[in-house]
């Protein structure tokens, strides 16, 4: 008998193509694969080739007279563990995203009860399109699973992201997917609020908040970090199966629960906290903005202003958490840091990534309205070695995930 049973839905892409490979690889894989495809995806591939392959009727159109099946939608969808959609347009995800069901593959997803995982190809305009953004942050906020699409050559001849993603990436999240429903006694129940536990055996160390560098034991120099953005990536990380420890400065925000939280409050302390916790880590994230000088002295005592009418105050350079990081990794260590910039923000970003050897880079433009510091949003560019991916404006936590499944790509690739 099958381990799993899994609706592939194709929607009407170029990328139609690849699904075969994809229920191949599934068959492989040990699941029981039922099709259904939209109108527009039988231009791209004949449903024979996976009525062939599955040896089942292909399900386009509740309504004609050779489905063998009067009520499909209902039964397809009660009879599956996933419902797969590969490759998905914006038009079926904008479908999705708003309960409108006016075919087979949209009224199956209103009518299961399974968990649903969405692999997006498209042109890059029509998968950054604000619309498009927005429909794939209800669908995640659903609990709908995204494989994100990735930057290469599309169909039209242009360079960009929206190509499907590779297939046995697609597979592995879906069985990863299908195997920690299994796991908790829930396939083929409501999955909205699950994860992928797709980070399961990794242990992340995250730097998290701004740093306080005393001048006196009254005054200190610090910066406007809240904590949101990396403790939203300490969130996301535990809520896919991670082990977390975070090593807090100053935030004004309260950490998740199910991670250890470590105190770093000065550049100096957080540097220390981190090099104790380094060799338990398998990924090490610098979410936190860490002074870049510290008061060479500080006073012991208050600094009066009495007989002074000016006055200068000596800084030393902090040690540079993330650089330090990078140069002690160990086998296996990825190094991610993010940068804050005012100008020339990928630039920057890139020197950093290669003065400090770092493997991803996130970096935020923090003058734009709804980035940056003590915002619940964040708009970014996730800088990787071998290109780049532009984040819209979206939830710190949304952001959070993407960047994670950076980390996932970059273990399997
Ligand atoms: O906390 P929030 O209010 O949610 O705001 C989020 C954020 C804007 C702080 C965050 O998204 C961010 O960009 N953090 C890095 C800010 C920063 O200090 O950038 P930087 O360009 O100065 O530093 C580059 C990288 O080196 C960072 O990963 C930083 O953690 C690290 N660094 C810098 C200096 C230093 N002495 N040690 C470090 O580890």
């Amino acid at each position: 008998m099958a381990k799993y049973r899994v609706g592939l839905g194709v929607s009407g892409g170029i990328a139609a193509y690849k699904a075969v490979e994809v229920m191949r690889a599934l068959q492989k894989s040990g699941c029981d694969v039922s099709v259904a495809m939209t109108r527009h995806a039988t231009e791209f591939v004949q449903p024979l080739t996976f009525r062939a392959l599955t040896d089942k009727h292909v399900i386009v159109d509740d309504y004609d007279p050779q489905n063998p099946d009067p009520i499909a939608h209902i039964n397809f969808s009660q009879n599956i563990d996933l419902l797969l959609i590969v490759p998905a347009t914006a038009n079926i995800i904008a479908k999705f995203a708003n309960g409108v069901a006016d075919d087979f593959l949209s009224s199956t997803y209103l009518a299961t009860t399974a968990p649903v995982m969405i692999a997006p190809a498209m042109n890059t305009t029509m998968w950054d399109q604000a619309a498009t953004q927005r429909n794939v942050e209800r669908l995640r906020k659903d609990g709908v699973h995204f494989v994100l699409p990735v930057e290469g050559e599309l169909a039209c001849k242009t360079v960009g992201t929206g190509k499907l993603e590779d297939v046995e990436n697609i597979c592995r999240q879906a069985m990863a997917l299908l195997a920690t429903c299994d796991e908790r006694g829930e396939t083929g129940e409501d999955q909205s609020s699950s994860n992928v536990c797709d980070l399961k055996g990794e242990h992340f160390l995250i730097t998290v908040g701004g740093t306080r560098e005393a001048i006196d034991p009254v005054r200190f120099i610090s910066n406007h970090s809240s904590g949101k953005m990396g403790f939203a990536v300490a969130e996301a990380a535990a809520a896919r199966g991670a082990n977390v420890t975070v090593v807090a400065g100053v935030t004004t925000v309260d950490p998740p629960a199910n991670v250890k939280v470590v105190q770093g409050i000065s550049a100096e302390e957080m540097h220390d906290a981190v090099m104790n916790e380094l060799s338990k880590a398998s990924v090490f994230i610098g979410a936190a903005a860490v002074a870049d000088y510290a008061p060479a002295n500080a006073a012991d005592a208050k600094i009066k202003k009495e007989g002074r009418d000016s006055m200068t105050l000596e800084l030393k350079k902090t040690p540079d958490i993330l650089a330090d990081v990078s140069r002690h990794r160990h086998d296996g260590l990825l190094v991610i840091g993010f940068a804050a910039e005012t100008n020339d923000v990928i630039g920057y970003a890139r020197s950093k990534m290669e003065k400090k050897g770092l493997d991803i880079v996130v970096a935020n433009d923090i003058t734009k309205a709804g980035a940056g510091f003590n915002t619940d949003t964040n708009i970014a560019t996730i800088i990787l070695r071998g290109g780049q991916k532009e984040m819209p404006l979206m939830s710190k936590r949304e952001l959070a995930d993407r960047i994670l499944d950076e980390v996932v790509r970059a273990r399997t690739s």
